[in-house]
């Protein structure tokens, strides 16, 4: 008996080694990156059972080592077939019919893969001078070409059939393995794909399993992509990834772009963490491939309405799968570019830039929720809230479903709030934006003042003064967008240090050394914090309701912002931002 590899796969990416060991061994427990346990597989009284993020586990003390499927046979005492049935079926994936072992079939399979190997030889070959000079119109170097192992299908019915043929493979194994085609005419087989530059797509460990191949002129379709077959699943295979997988894993975030050109564009010019789909939508399956080997992705989208509704879709296949360290983040491109054009215009440093402003799958969930939505009428807000409660229900993990149903009912509370406040539809910025389609940065004179904004500077007076509060605001503060000025570098320079991993007692006395040290003490003394006589989390508590608000809807913000700056936070202000932390928590 024997199941495919991508199956495997399948149910080892949704089963949680950790909670597997943990129903044997309950003391687990998290030291800095890794698991340990007392190891059950022999007697010990200090943990040397060791469980890796990446699903294997190691027992320092007797050497016992494997996967969650090892861990589950051996110790629930199962076969490995029945092994996989129960996990399959805890996990929710559903089984195909298992292979059979037999050697003829077996056989088959070498012979298939070697005939995918062979056509991809045959396609470098004829890959001159037309298909080159295509490739390098497109902006490839010949390095890239042969790292990618490009070719050219001649355009000819049967030239790689009769090759092949000669080498020796069988006509019907050429058919499964998606290279030919029977003729409805009775003619015999004929060539799949012809007068098509070729991209080979490999699977995991690199063998060829499919071609992508792209007409030169402008005719219909653009690519032609290899069917389904037995050594081709298209929604278990992403292009790249057995090439990117390194720097993926050095570097824990993957980037999932739309198209082959897309990745090898990117690859020439240095980056080299990029894969691609194979013409078709996105699917979990996809996305589990890719946490197995970084915790972060990151989907990068057109700027347009279809991007934003794969962002929609692909966040939604993404939650039954969140786990906590599988995170999904978001890239929009500007309306009309694609990596490829985007890299061969500006170079990677343009496309580098947009990396660092992704949005975060909870904005995209909130946006999905609300986009289009009239929050202050309670109508629409009980639709908001019966969505965001079977939104948050798909989500399996518990701790991810409580921190993502804190994140949105919070999000919930402020808009409404914000709402109230004199809401009026404001233009949206940045991230969000783009989920909102809106085409431009709105005016600068739409933005709220927010260098002379009191909010901010009371936010960061606070957090200058009390350093340890970063951690709780870390991310809202990465989403403020400061003007450039003195508060700015101001920070930055906070953020700096934080993020360097700095002593957060000692944070403040830095600042204080540094070339920020008039403006941290002007602020000090104008917000009155210079001694603690206020419970610093207290005034946290409402800012962040406010910056949370503000990211929404940037506009309404403004407007709170110049209310409070009537004389800083009132201590009418003050309770109603206690009480709605506290109404917010009890929300649930
Ligand atoms: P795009 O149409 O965005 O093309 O398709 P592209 O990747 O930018 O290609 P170039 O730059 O015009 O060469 C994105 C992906 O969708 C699939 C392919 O995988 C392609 O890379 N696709 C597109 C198809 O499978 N068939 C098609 O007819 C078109
Ligand atoms: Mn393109």
């Amino acid at each position: 008996m024997k199941y495919p590899p991508q199956i495997l796969d399948s149910i080892k990416a949704r089963v949680n080694l950790v909670e597997e060991v943990r129903k044997v061994v309950p003391e687990i427990k998290k030291k800095g990156r890794h698991w340990w346990a007392n190891c059950p597989f022999h007697g010990e009284k200090t943990p040397s059972f060791h469980v890796r993020d990446e699903g294997n586990y190691y027992c320092f003390g007797c050497g016992a080592s494997g996967d969650v499927f090892t861990f589950t046979m051996e110790t629930q005492g199962l076969t490995f077939t029945d092994t996989i049935k129960k996990l399959a079926q805890q996990s929710g994936v559903k089984l195909p019919e298992p292979e059979r072992r037999d050697p003829a079939h077996e056989e088959q399979r070498q012979s298939g893969y070697k005939a995918l190997e062979r056509a991809t030889a045959f396609f470098i070959r004829n890959l001159d001078p037309v298909g080159r000079q295509y490739l390098h119109g497109r902006g490839l170097s010949d390095t890239t070409i042969a790292d990618f192992q490009l070719g050219y299908a001649p355009d000819a019915w049967n030239d790689l059939r009769d090759a092949l043929l000669n080498e020796g493979f069988k006509p019907d194994l050429l058919k499964t393995a998606g290279l030919t085609r029977e003729s409805s005419k009775g003619k015999g087989d004929y060539d799949f794909f012809r007068n098509r530059v070729m991209f080979p797509i490999e699977d995991t460990s690199g063998r060829v399993v499919a071609f992508g191949g792209r007409v030169m002129d402008k005719s219909e379709p653009k690519y032609l992509n290899s069917g389904e077959t037995p050594f081709f699943s298209k929604s278990h295979t992403l292009f790249n990834l057995h090439r990117a997988r390194p720097d993926i894993r050095k570097g824990g975030n993957a980037l999932l772009v739309e198209g082959y050109l897309d990745v090898i564009a990117l690859w020439q010019a240095g980056l080299k963490t990029a894969v691609a789909p194979m013409g078709t939508a996105v699917t979990a399956d996809q996305l589990l491939l890719l946490w197995q080997a970084a915790p972060t992705i990151t989907v990068c989208l057109d700027g347009d309405s279809a991007g934003r509704a794969a962002a929609r879709r692909v966040s939604m296949l993404a939650l039954p799968v969140l786990e906590p360290n599988r995170k999904l983040q978001f890239l929009w491109l500007p309306e009309g570019d694609d990596p490829d054009t985007l890299v061969r215009k500006d170079g990677l440093t343009a496309f580098t830039r947009l990396l660092g402003q992704p949005a975060s799958l909870e904005q995209v969930l909130w946006h999905n929720l609300t986009a289009g939505v009239d929050l202050a009428s309670p109508d629409s807000r009980a639709v908001v809230e019966s969505e965001m409660g079977r939104m948050l229900a798909s989500i399996r993990d518990n701790i991810v479903r409580k921190s993502y149903t804190d994140a949105l009912r919070n999000r919930l509370f402020s808009a409404t709030r914000a709402t109230k406040t004199g809401g009026k539809t404001a233009p949206k910025f940045g991230a969000e934006a783009m989920m909102q389609g809106a085409k431009t940065q709105a005016p600068a004179a739409y933005r709220p003042p927010v260098a002379a904004h009191p909010a901010l500077r009371r936010l960061l007076a606070v957090l200058t003064r009390y350093p340890q509060l970063l951690p709780q605001v870390d991310e809202i503060i990465g989403q403020i967008d400061i003007p450039a000025g003195e508060l700015r570098e101001l920070t930055q320079a906070l953020l700096r240090l934080y993020m360097q991993g700095a002593d957060l007692e000692k944070v403040s006395a830095d600042l204080l050394a540094g070339p920020h040290s008039a403006t941290v003490t002007a602020l000090w003394r104008e917000q009155g914090v210079e001694n603690a006589d206020e419970e610093p989390a207290n005034i946290l508590n409402g800012l962040v309701g406010y910056f949370q608000g503000a990211d929404r809807d940037r506009e309404v913000a403004g407007d709170v912002a110049r209310q409070l700056s009537q004389g800083g936070l009132s201590e009418q202000d003050w309770h109603r931002f206690k009480a709605g932390h506290r109404a917010n928590k009890t929300v649930q």
